[in-house]
C-alpha cells in the first residue's frame, strides 16, 4: 500500500499475524492501487480509515446501511433498546411487533421466523423447504452467503453436500427448465436473487414462479441486498412477483445484526418443528433497529428517494463518460448502481477507480453500489464532480 496509507501498513501487518488470511474480503488489499482497508468510524454517508482520511461511502459495508452510518434514529433506538436488555431467550413483545409488521410490510409475508445474518436465513429458508417438500436438491441463482449448501466445490465443503446444489444463470429460463427436466421431482427449491447487477427480462421472474409450481417445488426469493432498497416490500414489491418464502438482512437494519425468513402460511405454519433457532436470533437491538430504520424509510419516502438519487448518480456517470469519450454502461438498478467500462479498457477502469478513492470517493469496483439515505443530491454532486477529475486523471 502507498505512504498516503501508512498506519493501514502497520495495521495489515499485524493484522496478518493474528487474523486468519489478515482478514477476508476487502478487508485485504485491493488490486486497485490506494484502497484503505481499516476504517475507524463512519458518519451519514462517509467512513474515515485509520490514516484519517475520508471517504463518501458507496460499499455501505455491502448493503447493510440504508440510512446512513451512526444514523441519530437507530443510534437512538438501540441504545434505549441497549438500557432495557438486549436478550433473554423468552419471547418479547417487539419479536411479536416486528413480525406483525413484516407481514404487513412485505406481500407474500404470512409468518416469519428470525435469523442472525444472511446466510443464516438463506440456510433455514433451504431448510424449510426440503422439510415441505422432502427433497434434498436445490437450485441457486446468485449470491446466497457462505455456507456449505450455496459453496458447491469450495475448499472444505464436502462433496456430498456440494452434490446437492445446482446453479442457473440469471435471466436464462431455458437453462432452468433443463435443470428442472434433468432433475425431475428431486428439487426442493429454486432460490434466486431477484435482481442484481441486471433487471429481470420481461416475464422471467413470473417464468420462474410457474416453473416452480408446476414443478412442485418452493420459489424463495433471497431479498438480503434489495429488502427494503428496492421496495419496503423488496423486489417482489417492486416487480410484482411474489415468492413462496423470501430471506431478510442487511438494509432493513442499518447496520445491526438482523435478519429473518417470511413466507406464505401454507408453508411456514407447517415448519413449525423445523429446527430454526439460535441464542442470537430476534436480538433485540437488531429488531430495534429495524423498526426504526423501517420508520425513518416511511416517513421519508425513502425508497423514493434511493431510486431517484441512484438514478441522477448513474445518468451523471453516463455523461461524464461520454464527455470523456470512454465506452462505459450502467449496470444494476436504481439504488443499487454499477459503471461497466467497454471491453478492453481494464486498465483504464482501474486507474478510474484508484483516482476516485484518492480522491475521496470509495466505489467498489466489479461489485454493485449501494444508496443510502444521507446521499443527498449535494453528496451525488460532490460524486460526480470527484468521477469528472478521476477519467480525466486516469485518461492523462
Ligand atoms: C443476496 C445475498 N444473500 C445472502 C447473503 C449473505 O449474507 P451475510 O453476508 O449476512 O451472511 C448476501 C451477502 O452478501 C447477499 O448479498
Amino acid at each position: 500500500m502507498e505512504h498516503r496509507l501508512s498506519k493501514q501498513n502497520e495495521l495489515w501487518e499485524r493484522a496478518q499475524q493474528v487474523l486468519m488470511g489478515g482478514g477476508q474480503g476487502h478487508k485485504r488489499p485491493s488490486a486497485v492501487p490506494g484502497y484503505p482497508i481499516f476504517a475507524t468510524h463512519g458518519e451519514g454517508c462517509r467512513f474515515f480509515d485509520a490514516d484519517g482520511h475520508a471517504y463518501i461511502d458507496y460499499l455501505l459495508a455491502f448493503g447493510p446501511i440504508t440510512l446512513g452510518h451512526n444514523y441519530p434514529r437507530v443510534t437512538e433506538a438501540v441504545t434505549r433498546q441497549a438500557q432495557l436488555g438486549t436478550i433473554f431467550n423468552i419471547g418479547t413483545v417487539l419479536e411479536v411487533e416486528l413480525a406483525e409488521r413484516l407481514v404487513r410490510t412485505i406481500p407474500s409475508a404470512e409468518m416469519v421466523t428470525y435469523c442472525s445474518t444472511g446466510s443464516e436465513a438463506t440456510a433455514a429458508a433451504v431448510r424449510i423447504a426440503r422439510g415441505h417438500t422432502g427433497r434434498e436438491k436445490v437450485i441457486r441463482c446468485g449470491y446466497h452467503g457462505w455456507l456449505d449448501w450455496c459453496r458447491p466445490g469450495d475448499k472444505g465443503v464436502p462433496a456430498a453436500v456440494s452434490a446437492l446444489t445446482l446453479a442457473v444463470p440469471y435471466n436464462h429460463l431455458d437453462a432452468l427448465t433443463d435443470l428442472f427436466k434433468a432433475n425431475a421431482g428431486e428439487i426442493a427449491c429454486v432460490m434466486i436473487e431477484p435482481s442484481a447487477t441486471e433487471a429481470p427480462k420481461d416475464g422471467y421472474l413470473e417464468g420462474v414462479k410457474a416453473l416452480c409450481e408446476e414443478q412442485g417445488a418452493v420459489l424463495i426469493m433471497d431479498e438480503v441486498k434489495t429488502g427494503v432498497r428496492y421496495a419496503l416490500g423488496g423486489a417482489q414489491e417492486y416487480f410484482g412477483v411474489t415468492p413462496h418464502l423470501s430471506t431478510w438482512s442487511k438494509g432493513i437494519a442499518n447496520g445491526y445484526h438482523f435478519a429473518a425468513v417470511v413466507g406464505v402460511r401454507e408453508i411456514m405454519e407447517p415448519a413449525a418443528d423445523v429446527w430454526v433457532a439460535a441464542t442470537f436470533h430476534g436480538e433485540l437491538t437488531g429488531c430495534a433497529a429495524a423498526m426504526a430504520t423501517l420508520d425513518e424509510m416511511e416517513e421519508q419516502d425513502g425508497v423514493r428517494l434511493l431510486w431517484q438519487r441512484g438514478q441522477r448518480l448513474a445518468d451523471g456517470l453516463l455523461r461524464i463518460m461520454r464527455e470523456a469519450s470512454v465506452e462505459a454502461t450502467m449496470l444494476g438498478m436504481g439504488p443499487m448502481p454499477l459503471l461497466r467500462f467497454g471491453e478492453g479498457q481494464e486498465e483504464l477502469s482501474t486507474r478510474f477507480y484508484s483516482e476516485c478513492v484518492r480522491r475521496g470517493v470509495y466505489f467498489s469496483p466489479g461489485h454493485v453500489w449501494f444508496l443510502c439515505l444521507s446521499h443527498t443530491d449535494e453528496v451525488i454532486e460532490e460524486t460526480l464532480n470527484v468521477a469528472r477529475d478521476a477519467i480525466a486523471a486516469a485518461k492523462a
